[in-house]
């Protein structure tokens, strides 16, 4: 790994920042210590050896494992012999400088990690939270494992999209009315579309009830780098944000951050968090990933103004192309209109290509077959896009790719609605552990279901453990089962021809 050094003090868009901001500290001391001609005789086993592990040394080059250096390295990941800080306390300390936390923890599990460290930490607090209902399902999970009882607050739904988006701070308001005492409201913004909810006032809310806001920032990890940029979660206020850096901030697949904002409930939350990261943290954390999210952290700092400013001109030249054509319906002005979303990121796209006669799964299929694009997701109406922070689009060519989708009858692909949620009759807890039987889908209409299901992309839990199946439920899993590009994620068979319900 060879790093790109930034003079101290200088920010790519000519002004000044401050010095520390400008360097990396943990990538420098990786690659200073992969560059000290170590004899391993530990952990990793491939020992930086690249002749007797040629596989591995030519997908990505040798470096590759010169820089993935054994776990608490000293002068790394521990003080050298001497020092009281190190280079990683350094990264974490600049991370929470830069997003403006009290305290950053970097995650080698990607913000599913988060969750579950989140959903623990909260238990301790109290036995239930208030969540939105169209949270990731690793906030599932992670209430499974920490035995946090859910109660939900819905989010609005875009029926013609097929899409949930965010949640209003009344409706927030009304679900910690109704329940007294809940360790924390935890929403999503922003969604899997872009849409931004009101975190300012749904903290507000939340505060008055004397609860901490946890947001799932998954999606926004870029947010506060640059001014046409939703201000991030922990600037407009919530307690605990989890953050997927390596969606949209730059970082390698699978490393996340949590930041611990500054707040009235940060005294409490911090000792909480740390014991819940050790339960749920591997001992091995990988040190590339740390790297990159220092890496990350600096880029985005540093090079935010300009970076960013080019990757969201170029969306919205994309958009102005589109709208210039006129062939695709704008739905961003149908999401702006949902009573829970106050902005939209600017580097995501969503294209409702089913207004242009092809069904998003189609478009999607289609724009790799005959162009090599690969777009994030793609439901029954439209396909999502998006530029990493900092990344490029070449917008001529994904609007000419667009424009060439070939238009179709769209009577064999009616628009897949997204099902109503159905009655929950057991705690989630109790369900995913009570005596279970797996039955043919037909028979599961009904029956309480003791697994999580989730259409995937987005991951967000159609029927969880302790709700009812219901028939309009499993149609639209087999539905997307069915489609090209969907998943079913927990279900027993890819089909989802059977299912695991309550005995
Ligand atoms: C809202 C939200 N939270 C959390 C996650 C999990 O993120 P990761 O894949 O980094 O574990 C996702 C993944 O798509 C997500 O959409």
């Amino acid at each position: 790994m060879t790093l790109t050094h930034v003079a101290p003090g200088t920010r790519l868009d000519g002004g000044v920042t401050q010095d520390r901001q400008a360097r990396a500290p943990y990538a420098e001391a990786i690659e200073r210590n992969a560059g000290e001609g170590w004899t391993r005789l530990g952990v990793p086993g491939h020992q930086d050896q690249p002749l007797h592990h040629p596989s591995l040394a030519s997908l990505a080059g040798p470096e590759l494992l010169a820089v993935d250096i054994p776990m608490f390295t000293e002068g790394v990941d521990l003080p050298a012999p001497g020092e009281t800080t190190s280079p990683l306390l350094e990264a974490l300390d600049l991370a929470a400088e830069a997003w403006g936390a009290r305290r950053t923890w970097f995650l080698t599990d990607g913000a599913s990690q988060g969750n579950h460290v989140t959903c623990l930490a909260l238990r301790s607090l109290s036995p239930h939270a208030v969540v939105q209902r169209s949270v990731h399902t690793s906030v599932i999970d992670g209430a499974i494992l920490a035995g946090l009882r859910l109660e939900f607050v819905q989010p609005s739904v875009d029926s013609a999209l097929g899409i949930a988006h965010g949640v209003t701070a009344a409706a927030v308001d009304q679900q910690l009315t109704a329940h007294p005492g809940a360790a924390a409201a935890y929403i999503i913004s922003p969604s899997y579309f872009g849409a931004c909810a009101d975190i300012e006032a749904i903290a507000r809310v939340a505060h008055q009830h004397g609860v901490p806001l946890v947001v799932d920032e998954a999606w926004g990890s870029h947010f506060g780098f640059h001014p046409e940029l939703p201000k991030s979660a922990l600037q407009s206020g919530a307690d605990l944000v989890i953050s997927s850096t390596h969606k949209l901030g730059g970082s390698l697949t699978q490393s996340a951050m949590l930041h611990l904002g500054d707040g009235i409930f940060a005294d409490q939350l911090e000792p909480l968090i740390v014991r819940a990261m050790t339960t749920f943290g591997t001992t091995s954390p990988s040190g590339i990933l740390y790297a990159s999210l220092d890496l990350a952290r600096r880029d985005l700092y540093l090079n935010g103004i300009p970076g960013i400013g080019a990757s969201i001109a170029d969306v919205e030249r994309l958009r102005e192309v589109l709208n210039a054509e006129g062939r695709y319906a704008d739905p961003d002005p149908s999401i702006h209109a949902a009573p829970d979303v106050i902005a939209l990121d600017p580097l995501r796209f969503v294209v409702d290509t089913r207004s242009g006669g092809v069904p998003g799964y189609v478009a999607r299929r289609l724009l790799e077959e005959r162009s090599r694009i690969h777009v994030e997701m793609a439901t029954g109406t439209c396909i999502v896009g998006l530029v990493g922070a900092g990344s490029r689009l070449d917008v001529d060519y994904v609007a000419a790719a667009l424009h060439a989708l070939p238009q179709q009858d769209l009577e064999g692909y009616p628009p897949i609605h997204l099902p109503p949620n159905a009655p929950r009759r057991m705690d989630l807890r109790d369900a995913y552990l009570s005596p279970n039987e797996i039955v043919p889908a037909a028979k599961a209409v009904g029956r309480i279901s003791a697994d999580s299901l989730a259409a995937y992309p987005p991951g967000v839990a159609n029927v969880l453990p302790g709700e009812a199946i219901t028939q309009e439920i499993l149609d639209f899993l087999h539905d997307t089962a069915a489609s090209p590009y969907g998943w079913v994620r927990g279900s027993v068979d890819p089909a989802v021809d059977h299912l695991r319900v309550i005995a």
